[in-house]
């Protein structure tokens, strides 16, 4: 297979270094071997993992398995092709683009939330309003792009209801336009809201095949993991064709580049193998390069200084543009649910800019210096440029920007409001893409899954598990069905 060269990603933390508010390159280099022997240990887990060798109390759970898993899903396919992994996620994803024309994708938190991202990163941003054929049309691949819905992330009887009332639109499953199907992820296979919300769609969808259960197991895929799993008793029971693992040692928020997030993001037409390649691409430069042409360690150590020296513990990731909000959200989760542990770990907050400069923007401006803002910008449209364009009608004074490109005043926008928190001893720092496209973001997500677990090394916290999580969950079903579960 012939790899198309990988434009990297770029971090950019000048802008907090200007000031005695910001850090300084002392500071950096005072923290520089610390970082470096977080991403040691941060290896040398992977290794254990790989090993098989009992993991030391103190360390469990360990799920390292997610840092090469684009490599070893990349060489198994290259050297098994469609009995590999990844050709069979591929095969499952055209059999389902050509049966139906509506896909509900049922997951919570790590089970659904890399998959929304990248349906927002990489889809039209009207995906579900285009007809079949213009979807078709759409960047990247010509292949037939099914509507995404997600669902089963939550307990609102409302939501779900909305949509039964559209799929109940599309009649008899007779034909692909009328045709829908369902992707229902769960690693535990035990989570409430979306086993719930698998019962509740699976009677949709029998009624929607007239009781055909042959015709039902073809449309429903699950992913779900290797042990102890109802969902996959379920899928055995119901006899799907296709049931994909989410692999051992790969935690949920963690396995965007598992079956968890491949099978949706293939169903979606996106180019997996350019996904998988760009977080390859992150994990070379993370092992390999120093600090300052590190944008994992050069992350970590600017976010940790800044909130040791500074206090900046609320760290808001600022998007120049509407593609990457659930980018940002897949990141809050994972930053709370990995260091939001012990009475401790940052906040995170996701803004999207400008559209947040008139909610929050005033107190990022002026309100508490708790925060680093870290901008992520992307460095083209993929789109023809849109220009202000010429008025008779002057009143709103835009003749004089008449030639400017929607591009060129959201640089403005962008500049103008760095200025503005560099002028008042504010910390920012810039995440650069070159483009909103499959190899960009698979190296964004793998790296901020690498910073994650190198900060978490850093600071003392495991940065695997959730124990939080399961508290709420234990008394959710107590709550209902008494202590027996
Ligand atoms: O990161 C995690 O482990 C969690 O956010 C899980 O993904 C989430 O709780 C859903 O769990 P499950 O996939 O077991 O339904």
């Amino acid at each position: 297979m012939a790899q198309q060269p990988i434009e990297l990603i770029s971090y950019d933390p000048t802008a907090c270094m200007m000031y005695p508010q910001g850090i300084s390159a002392n500071d950096l280099a005072m923290l520089a071997p610390h970082v470096k022997g977080a991403r040691k240990e941060a290896l040398e887990d992977l290794q254990l993992w790989h090993s098989g060798d009992p993991v030391p109390k103190h360390k469990q759970p360990l799920d390292a398995g997610f840092m090469d898993l684009p490599e070893r899903l990349l060489a198994a396919y290259q050297e098994q092709g469609e009995k590999s992994e990844l050709g069979q996620v591929l095969a499952c994803a055209k059999r389902v683009q050509g049966l139906v024309d509506r896909v509900v994708v049922l997951g919570i938190g790590g089970s659904y939330m890399g998959a929304k991202a990248l349906f927002e990163g990489c889809c039209h941003p009207y995906h579900n309003d285009l007809s079949r054929a213009a979807r078709t049309q759409w960047a990247p691949a010509q292949v037939d792009k099914p509507r995404i819905y997600f669902e089963g992330n939550n307990l609102d009887n409302d939501a779900v209801q909305g949509l039964l009332d559209l799929l109940d639109q599309s009649g008899k499953c007779d034909s692909t336009e009328d045709s829908c199907a369902i992707v229902v992820i769960s690693k535990s296979g035990t989570t409430l809201e979306t086993a719930i919300a698998f019962r509740t769609l699976l009677a949709a969808l029998r009624k929607h095949c007239g009781g055909d259960e042959a015709k039902v197991a073809q449309r429903v895929v699950a992913v779900t993991g290797q042990t102890n799993s109802r969902l996959r008793e379920l899928a055995q029971a119901m006899k799907l064709p296709d049931v994909f693992d989410v692999p051992e040692g790969v935690g949920g928020r963690f396995s965007i580049f598992s079956p968890v997030g491949l099978l949706p993001a293939a169903i979606m037409g996106l180019d997996v193998v350019r996904l998988l390649e760009g977080a390859a691409a992150m994990n070379r430069v993370f092992r390999e390069a120093d600090i300052s042409a590190n944008p994992v360690l050069s992350y970590v150590s600017v976010c940790q200084l800044l909130e040791q020296l500074q206090g900046c513990h609320l760290r808001v990731l600022s998007f120049w543009g509407k593609g990457m909000e659930s980018s940002g959200l897949w990141y809050d989760q994972l930053l709370s649910e990995s260091l939001g542990k012990g009475g401790r770990g940052a906040t995170p907050l996701t803004v999207v800019n400008t559209r947040d400069l008139h909610s929050r923007g005033q107190q990022h401006q002026e309100g508490r210096r708790d925060k680093l803002i870290t901008n992520v910008t992307v460095s083209q449209c993929q789109r023809t440029p849109l220009r202000v364009g010429h008025s008779e009608l002057d009143q709103d004074r835009l003749n004089s920007l008449s030639q400017k490109s929607y591009s060129q005043i959201m640089t403005a926008a962008i500049d103008g409001t760095n200025q503005g928190y560099a002028d008042d001893r504010r910390p920012t720092a810039t995440l650069h893409l070159p483009l909103l496209d499959e190899a960009s973001l698979g190296q964004f997500y793998q790296m901020l899954m690498l910073a994650t677990v190198v900060e978490g090394r850093l600071i003392g916290i495991n940065p695997y598990g959730q124990p939080g999580v399961e508290v709420y969950k234990g008394h959710m079903n107590s709550n209902l069905r008494g202590k027996s579960g």
